[in-house]
């Protein structure tokens, strides 16, 4: 069998393929690029499936036209491919226009076990009919029946592929249930969990290794069932707070089993293309990890969130507080020099962010100078809040990082904190005993007034705790939906 990456025009065009996927990657890194970077890639998956169509034109037209040589080879028909990709381009189409944004990560969690799912299913095609594969030789023994004995390095790839695969699965279908409210967002913590996942897994790679010397099918599908097992006995100690890591985590293994299994089917644009969402997938959740303070283990660990979510709620709402009214803040916004906005989650709940950059606008025919200030964990997902102002055509020169932006709260006159909460606690520089502690924070109550807008004084962030900045004497409560409290405040600036 000829192998698509023998043919040198295959191999380029694949080249020029994962090119464009870097492209990709680099253009979504900013909001003023992901757009384009949206389109390398498309250009660049459109090349990989028409150049993974054309290298294996001959093989599709023999099977269609029935020659019984080919249909050992168990090819579909290039009809049956196009119907295939028409009907998960439409699924993926209406998907994309109905979802709503704050349900992105459990989209995003539902597709990767699609990838998994995909992994495993491929890898289960290659044992079962490793000849259409070219993984293997004709063995006729001395006694039995002639049979395909799989190449062993093939067996690795194939094992691995499949294990990777079903943890992705598995791992993503709890992660879509977490975070889609059909589970509890709790971390449930099995006793002895620890022990049992690290023999589950060493089983898996014992099998994997003992797969290279027997290719007996027990052992393909204890590895399989036991794969399953794990994603599911990693992901369900893991809170909902951590959640959006593992999904990007989960990403990064789908890259890996999709590697994997382009080794198998010697796909130079899968392996570049696994490897490439392989490693952005690992850089996204260290990334998120430094935000949050919290070692990658102490993630895969599990267990965090669960003092929060047992609790009654954390906030402590004896203490006392001022509330104000879209009149008072609209008044001390007109009044100030600058004011900077911090969204959180909140915002993205109530769809605020459009009512918010007219806020914006009518501060800015006043004369004060507005600006965005970003958490890389506000929200929740990563640029959660930059995609929403983007939507919003908020300027991009308004919206400043963390580290960019700290130091000015201290010379600013208002910080509106509009449906964000941990990511603003100053209990994160000060209380060793906090979920939070060690998470870089924006530094909110330094400005000379504070008004923080949420529903209650009950509700809590992510993290399950109360927030000293409600209770401090330059904050104004503006307890509402976010939405309407802001387009309150447009009102009363006109
Ligand atoms: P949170 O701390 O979750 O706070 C959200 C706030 O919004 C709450 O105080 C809530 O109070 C308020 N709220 C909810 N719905 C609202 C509405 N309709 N109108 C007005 N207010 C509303 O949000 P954050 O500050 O953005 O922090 C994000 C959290 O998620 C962090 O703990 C972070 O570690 C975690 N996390 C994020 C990510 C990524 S990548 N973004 C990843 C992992 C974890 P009320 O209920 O009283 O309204």
């Amino acid at each position: 069998m000829e192998h698509a990456s023998v043919n040198p025009w295959a191999a380029l065009a694949y080249l020029v393929a994962g090119v464009c996927f870097i492209l990709a990657l680099r253009g979504l890194s900013s909001p003023a690029t992901s757009q384009r970077g949206n389109r390398m890639g498309i250009i660049g998956m459109t090349i990989a499936v028409v150049t993974t169509l054309v290298t294996h034109a001959p093989m599709l037209q023999v099977a269609a036209i029935g020659n019984g040589a080919w249909f050992e080879l168990d090819t579909v028909t290039l009809i049956e491919i196009l119907a295939a990709i028409g009907i998960g381009a439409a699924i993926g189409l209406f998907t994309a226009r109905k979802i709503a944004m704050t349900d992105m990560p459990q989209l995003v969690a539902a597709f990767h076990s699609l990838v998994g799912m995909a992994a495993v299913l491929v890898a289960a095609a290659a044992f079962l009919n490793p000849q259409a594969f070219g993984i293997a030789d004709r063995v006729i023994p001395m006694i039995g029946q002639p049979f395909f004995a799989i190449y062993p390095q093939s067996r690795i790839e194939m094992g691995l592929g499949i294990a990777i695969g079903a943890i992705t699965f598995s791992g993503s279908v709890i992660a879509f249930l977490k975070l889609n409210g059909n589970m509890g967002g709790a971390p449930i913590l099995l006793p002895g969990r620890h022990v049992i996942n690290l023999t589950v897994l060493a089983a898996i790679l014992g099998l994997v290794a003992y797969f290279t010397q027997d290719q007996s099918p027990w052992i393909f599908w204890t590895i399989t069932a036991l794969s399953f097992a794990i994603g599911f006995l990693l992901i369900v100690p893991i809170g909902g707070a951590d959640m959006p890591v593992v999904v990007s985590m989960l990403n990064s293994y789908s890259g890996w089993a999709a590697a994997a299994m382009g080794f198998t089917l010697h796909n130079t644009a899968m392996i570049i293309t696994g490897a490439l969402v392989g490693s952005s997938g690992a850089i996204l959740s260290y990334i998120m990890c430094k935000a949050m303070n919290r070692s990658f283990i102490s993630v895969i660990a599990g267990g965090f969130g669960a003092a929060a979510a047992t609790s009654d709620g954390g906030a402590k709402v004896d203490r006392p507080w001022k509330r104000g009214s879209a009149e008072d803040a609209a008044f001390l916004m007109s009044q100030a020099e600058q004011v900077i906005i911090v969204p959180g989650y909140g915002m993205a709940v109530a769809q605020a962010q459009h009512a918010l950059r007219e806020m914006g606008d009518k501060l800015k025919a006043h004369g004060v100078r507005v600006k965005y200030a970003i958490h890389p964990v506000a929200g929740r997902m990563p640029g959660h809040m930059n995609v929403l102002l983007a939507e919003a055509n908020v300027p991009y020169d308004e919206v400043f990082e963390l580290e960019d932006i700290n130091g000015e709260f201290a010379q600013t006159d208002v910080a509106f904190v509009i449906g964000a909460n941990d990511v603003t606690n100053p209990a994160a520089k000060t209380d060793k005993t906090s979920p939070i502690y060690g998470m870089p924070v924006l530094d909110v109550e330094k400005a000379k007034t504070v008004l923080f807008v949420k529903r209650s004084m009950g509700g809590v962030g992510y993290a399950g705790v109360d927030n000293d900045v409600f209770y401090m004497d330059n904050t104004m409560m503006l307890l509402a939906d976010a939405k309407k409290m802001v387009e309150e405040i447009v009102k009363s600036l006109d």
